[in-house]
């Protein structure tokens, strides 16, 4: 099994005299972590506010700080990397950045190697609101946009100046996640539609009581990544759940079963693919109390209702070429669980997952899996991180696509 691998791939981290300067340091150790070749290049007003000996202690790189300085490295000749990398990455772009990028200067090393460079930039702006929102500004960003340079933010929020506006790095995590789509090189999914079900349901007994269950959601974030590297476009339809959805995908909440099944629904019939990785909750309480259920002094019973099972419905409304997946999670028989699972709700995919055994399975980081499919295929894949399930699930999912 082929994981992705980063360390094939090299980053030139652009950064510029923003106050947020400080924060391009989580890019360029979260970059470097993953193995990617970072060459850390900072204006010369950056250089004032981060020392480059940071970005040289974190990425293990030489920071280049100007055109002229000697050259101890030709590897950071500026056209060389201009031609190497697989992502000119700029946070914080400051408006200065911005205008003389839309404008061709090139009168420091980071302006002229944009101008060199025919890899994908990525702008992280972050200035002022009034610098932001000025028509000089949002002019250079349209045209930026319109050469095919990326942008990602600025978000909202508290600045730097103490106004509160937009012009906020976003946070190095979203950053993060944009440069790698943009770097991964397999988009065997691009112009699909993916849709994904995650995390758990809340099913209300009264207006202050649920039966839940302790889906975290990590399977389904990781399935939503691993879509969007490979170019789908993405919905999530989340339950409740701890793991926050990535940026680049559109996520519809939804809290019980019942609100679930009428999201996917809508969402069914223009997905290319359907992969169902909610915890849904089989039964709900059949009565919803008005008022918080007293204590009575007595066992109390509730009397559960079944409802819809999503991927079973999914899965008898399969369009041609459409592709869906399931997961079943058991605590014994996995392979032989999944296998009804499979023909009983009409997924051509199904990953069998054991649960209850510690540090796999719910909330943790790796499952114990096995990918099953319609054609008898049954492939154990051991204890695996929940991002090499996602992997194998759309590398199944691909073949089987127009
Ligand atoms: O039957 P079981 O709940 O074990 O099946 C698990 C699979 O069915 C998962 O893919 C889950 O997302 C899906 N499911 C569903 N709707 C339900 C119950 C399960 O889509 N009500």
């Amino acid at each position: 099994m082929k994981r992705t691998t980063w360390s094939n791939k090299e980053a030139v981290l652009g950064v510029t005299g923003s106050i947020a300067a400080y924060k391009a340091c989580e890019l360029a150790s979260r970059l470097t972590e993953l193995g990617v070749k970072v060459t850390p290049v900072l204006t010369e007003s950056a250089a004032q506010l981060v020392g480059p000996a940071s970005f040289e202690g974190i990425t293990g790189q030489r920071a280049v700080t100007g055109m002229f300085e000697p050259l101890q490295n030709p590897e950071i000749e500026h056209i060389a990397v201009a031609t190497r990398a697989d992502l000119f990455l700029i946070a914080p772009a400051t408006a200065n950045v911005l205008a003389k990028a839309a404008h061709g200067m090139a009168n420091d090393w980071l302006s002229t190697t944009l101008l060199a460079t025919r890899a994908p930039i990525l702008f992280a702006p972050a200035m002022n609101t009034n610098m932001y929102t000025h028509p000089a500004t949002q002019a250079n960003i349209a045209t930026l946009r319109a050469r095919g340079c990326h942008f990602v933010g600025p978000d909202n929020g508290r600045l730097a100046c103490k106004t509160v506006g937009p012009g906020r790095l976003i946070d190095p995590g979203i950053i993060l996640e944009t440069a790698l789509i943009l770097m991964h090189s397999k988009k065997d999914l691009a112009g699909k539609r993916v849709l994904i079900t995650s995390g758990g349901t809340h099913e209300p007994m009264d207006p202050v009581r649920y039966i839940g269950n302790r889906s975290s959601g990590k399977m389904g974030r990781a399935l939503a990544f691993e879509a969007l590297l490979r170019g789908a476009s993405v919905s999530v339809v989340s339950g409740p759940c701890e793991a926050e959805m990535p940026h680049g995908a559109d996520v519809i909440h939804a809290e019980t079963a019942r609100e679930m099944a009428v999201a996917v629904a809508e969402q069914l019939p223009s997905a290319d693919v359907f992969v169902a990785a909610a915890a849904v909750a089989d039964y709900r309480p059949a009565e919803l109390s008005a008022g918080k259920r007293k204590r009575t002094g007595e066992a109390i019973s509730i009397t559960l209702e079944e409802n819809p099972d999503i991927l079973a419905g999914a899965g008898s409304q399969r369009r041609d070429g459409q592709v869906i997946v399931g997961f079943a999670a058991e605590t014994s028989d996995a392979v032989a669980e999944g296998r009804r699972k499979l023909e009983r709700k009409g997924a051509q995919i199904l990953v069998a997952n054991r649960v209850g055994a510690a540090g796999s399975g719910f909330g943790a980081e790796q499952l114990e899996a096995w990918l099953l499919d319609d054609s008898g295929r049954a492939d154990e894949l051991g204890r695996v991180r929940k991002d090499t399930v996602a992997q194998m699930v759309f590398d199944a999912v691909a073949e089987r696509l127009p």
